[in-house]
């Protein structure tokens, strides 16, 4: 997107925090290599870490993460990659480990940092950049989670604002560079056939369903500190919330629409425990890094409403959760039935009625449900999804996008303080104070009692392919 934001000058060298990490591994060097081998990337880039490695070990693990993750079908972008290469080892609460990394950044006057561990160090490493004077000019990309509630999101902000000024903050989430996600910014707001009925006169509910069928694998002592709520619905889910709900930005600029979401986090009536179903897959006690005795949710479903002009009255669902019957993410905006009951079939408040339906995995598409008439006498008919997109080819990944988002300056798809902090204190009232998780068989879709949230199942199956 284009942007009149005023820090849009270049990055002129990236210090990757965690190059030795499972994100970096995963999605990080995955990225970075994109970036080379479509030429936006030729900045030195400086990959931090507590590892005693030597630059071949490095080489190796950087080879081992592309061939696991996408393959290496460029050689020499990948000897780019290697070339543009260094590496500090060091302890993040030394202060040796900063000069270090001053030495390595040599002539960089603008360096963005990327902050790819774990939570609790975010702190120290925004004050050891400080200290050291690598914040000057520079640009700080931070992980999610930003915070665990909201004292510690303001207190990290408190702490990151001390040395970095607002606009040199990048807090990520994957989702916003989606595609898919991105498409419904776009989609609500290049068309104008929607606005007549985006409100609560034609909507009656709002679903969003972020399933997964697999458990938490190797990331159970992580996830024993997050769990559901913390970990995807506060953030991605809450963020698709804001796309979905927001009034039009006044202009195509990062701070406009930032400012039109966080309008929408204040509008957002604060969870209590009776909005939120809490569940555990059968055997997570058994996972490694897991309690035996652990009440962390790895299912969650709630109910939310926005109590603005536009939203008054309309439930959301949202629901998240790991082992669930099949993996699919997608938001399905429920329309009113019409007015008068006039055929055999019509559809009522409790079903058949109209839909929109954005697909944002497995395969991103947006659909929209249309009753049509069976031929015949009979004045029934059958619910259609007609297509408006259907998933393309050659799309950038969530991370190389806002990774060459964050090294150009362009803001547009980061979360701003007030952002992130107005969708903390949304969740904050059950963070602490919720019902038990309830145990939910694998492959299932969580625990009954979510059904009062009255999702749709297994709507996937219309899709025609
Ligand atoms: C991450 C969460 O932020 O998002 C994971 O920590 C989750 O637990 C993942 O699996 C989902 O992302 P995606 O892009 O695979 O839908």
């Amino acid at each position: 997107m284009k942007t009149d934001n005023k820090r849009t000058v270049r990055s002129d060298a990236l210090a990757l925090f965690g190059i030795t990490g499972d994100l970096a591994y995963k999605m990080i060097i995955p990225a970075l290599y994109a970036l080379v081998k479509r030429g936006a990337l030729t900045i030195p880039i400086v990959g931090v870490a507590l590892e005693k490695w030597d630059r071949k070990q490095l080489q190796a693990r950087i080879k081992d993460s592309l061939q696991q993750n996408g393959g290496i079908d460029d050689k020499k972008a990948f000897n780019k990659l290697l070339a543009l290469l260094h590496y500090v080892s060091g302890d993040y609460t030394h202060p040796e480990t900063y000069a270090a990394i001053k030495t390595a950044l040599g002539k960089a006057k603008r360096p963005t940092h990327y902050l790819a561990i774990p939570p609790f160090l975010f702190e120290n490493v925004i004050q050891g950049l400080g200290a050291a004077g690598l914040a000057q000019g520079a640009r700080v990309i931070v992980e999610k989670p930003f915070g665990r509630d909201l004292a510690s999101a303001r207190e990290l902000n408190r702490v990151a604002h001390a040395v970095f000024p607002e606009d040199a903050i990048f807090r990520i989430d994957h989702y916003l560079g989606k595609e898919a996600i991105m498409n419904i910014l776009y989609f609500r707001f290049a068309n104008s056939f929607l606005e007549p009925i985006w409100n609560r006169n034609y909507i009656s509910s709002v679903q969003i369903t972020l399933a997964e069928d697999f458990g938490v694998k190797t990331r159970g002592a992580f996830y024993e500190s997050v769990g559901c709520l913390r970990d995807v619905i506060q953030n991605h889910l809450f963020q698709i919330v804001a796309l979905l709900a927001m009034e039009a930005p006044t202009r195509q600029n990062p701070d406009a629409i930032q400012t039109e979401k966080v309008k929408v986090f204040r509008a957002m009536r604060p969870l209590a425990p009776q909005d939120l179903v809490r569940g555990q897959y059968a055997g997570y006690r058994h996972e490694p890094g897991v309690a035996k005795d652990s009440d962390v949710e790895t299912f969650c479903a709630l109910r939310l409403f926005i109590d603005s002009w536009r939203w008054a009255g309309v439930p959301w669902y949202l629901r998240s959760g790991k082992y669930l019957a099949q993996k699919v993410n997608e938001v399905r905006v429920e329309l009113k039935p019409p007015p008068q009951k006039l055929f055999d079939d019509s559809p009522t408040l409790s079903g058949q009625s109209n839909y929109l339906r954005f697909q944002l995995a497995p395969h991103s598409s947006i659909g929209l449900a249309a009753r049509v008439k069976k031929k015949g006498k009979e004045f029934v008919g059958d619910q259609k999804e007609l297509f408006v997109i259907e998933e393309e080819p050659g799309e950038q990944s969530p991370y190389e996008r806002l990774l060459g988002d964050a090294i150009s300056g362009d803001r547009t798809l980061f979360t701003r303080e007030d952002a992130s902090e107005a969708a903390w204190s949304i969740v904050e009232p059950v963070l602490k104070t919720h019902p038990r998780a309830l145990p939910y068989k694998r492959g299932s879709w969580g625990p009954k009692a979510a059904e009062i949230f009255a999702f749709q199942n297994g709507e996937t199956s219309l899709v025609s392919r």
